[in-house]
């Protein structure tokens, strides 16, 4: 068993937990949201100040919470990759110092890492290997899970991840930011069906399409074509936009083109299980579209709990709790890496610091 106490800083949560294994002893996140909301998006030098102010109270927080103290813990860990420089260097340099006071050993944690190992928080991964559509803010990948570590990308986005997508589009429609949760909230009292919407493929240079990859431009400029063509239309009229039809119908797309291209990859390579994580992953109408296509098509699915769909520290502990037991730390003078594709995350724990 490995107790460890894990940072997670990457982008604009700051947050800190003690995990046993998979068992969350304690966690707790301090959004930025309210702040970066007033420009629209993440301000990387604003995330990187409010990090070093949040996280020295979020470690007492989760260190009280769960009555753990430091000479009981077997390992600190970090998010060490990917995400934004100077917001990732706050738990990094906070991680490896507490690490060398104490005299425990530190493990730099890959953030998507983080997000694949999110689901072990609720059920148990049926065994063999399995498929993860990973869609967060930065990311959108299908994931081919071998073995704890051992990954192989099958699918991706070309442009923006779909969590991006629903930030972009929120910002069209004047809901706010972030876009997901705000989408998610004007769709329900929208018809979903009442505008039809690319669902973009991307073209391959020999012709056809690539069958598991995404592509969310299209359908923005069309959410961007449609709002002109209704503000035309309405024009002197005085209507307003029907916003709720809008974001459902958006939601729709996109939730119906993720599920379908996921469980097509799954069956298509003899995968039997189909794992939802990331940020967009808390998206009730992709939860349940997910759940609907598997029963039908007959695979098995899981689905990160909704807690940890979004950036937490807790998915992060239980990545390095997973590592540790295998025997892997990284060197104490390891630093970040803004962009490692998560099949190098081993680079992570090799016995020299390569970046
Ligand atoms: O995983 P995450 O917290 O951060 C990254 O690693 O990027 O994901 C954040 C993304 C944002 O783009 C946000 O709009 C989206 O997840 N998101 C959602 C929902 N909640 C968060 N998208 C759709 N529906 C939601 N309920
Ligand atoms: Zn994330």
């Amino acid at each position: 068993m490995a107790t460890v106490l894990a940072l997670e800083t990457s982008c604009d949560e700051s947050a800190a937990a003690i995990v046993s294994d998979q068992t969350v002893l304690a966690s707790a996140v301090a959004s930025q949201v309210e702040e970066h909301a007033l420009w629209g998006g993440v301000v990387p030098e604003i995330a990187s100040r409010r990090h070093v102010e949040a996280l020295p109270a979020l470690i007492d927080q989760v260190c009280v919470e769960s009555g753990v103290a430091m000479a009981d813990l077997d390992a600190i860990a970090a998010t060490a990759a990917p995400g934004l420089v100077g917001a990732l260097l706050v738990a990094s340099v906070t991680g490896r110092t507490l690490a060398r006071l104490h005299g425990k050993p530190f493990l730099g944690v890959h953030h998507l890492e983080g997000h694949l190992c999110s689901v072990q928080l609720g059920e148990p991964l049926p065994a063999g290997p399995y498929l993860v559509l990973l869609v967060s803010g930065g990311h959108t990948e299908l994931v081919r899970v071998d073995a704890p570590g051992r990954y192989r990308g099958l699918g991706r986005s070309h442009d923006d991840a779909a969590g991006e997508a629903f930030d972009k589009v929120a910002r069209l429609l004047g809901l706010g930011y972030p876009g997901g949760p705000a989408i998610e909230l004007a769709a329900r009292a929208g018809d979903a069906n009442r505008f039809a919407l690319p669902k973009g493929r991307v073209s391959r240079p020999e012709g056809g399409f690539y069958p598991y990859d995404f592509s969310f431009s299209g359908l923005k400029t069309a959410m961007l074509r449609q709002v002109r063509a209704l503000e035309v239309s309405a024009d002197g009229g005085g209507a307003s936009l029907p916003l709720a039809d809008l974001a459902a119908s958006f939601e729709r797309v996109v939730a119906e083109v993720l599920v379908e291209r996921s469980c097509r990859c799954a069956l298509d390579q003899g995968l039997g299980t189909l794992v939802l994580v990331g940020g967009v992953a808390a998206n009730r109408r992709l939860r349940d579209l997910l759940e609907l296509r598997c029963r039908r098509d007959g695979l098995q699915w899981r689905v990160a709990p909704l807690a940890y769909c979004t950036d937490n520290a807790a998915m992060v502990g239980v990545a390095a709790a997973e590592r540790f037991r295998a025997g892997a730390t990284s060197p104490c003078d390891l630093g970040v890496a803004p962009r490692l594709p998560l099949e190098q995350a081993h680079r992570l724990y090799e016995p020299q610091a390569c970046f």
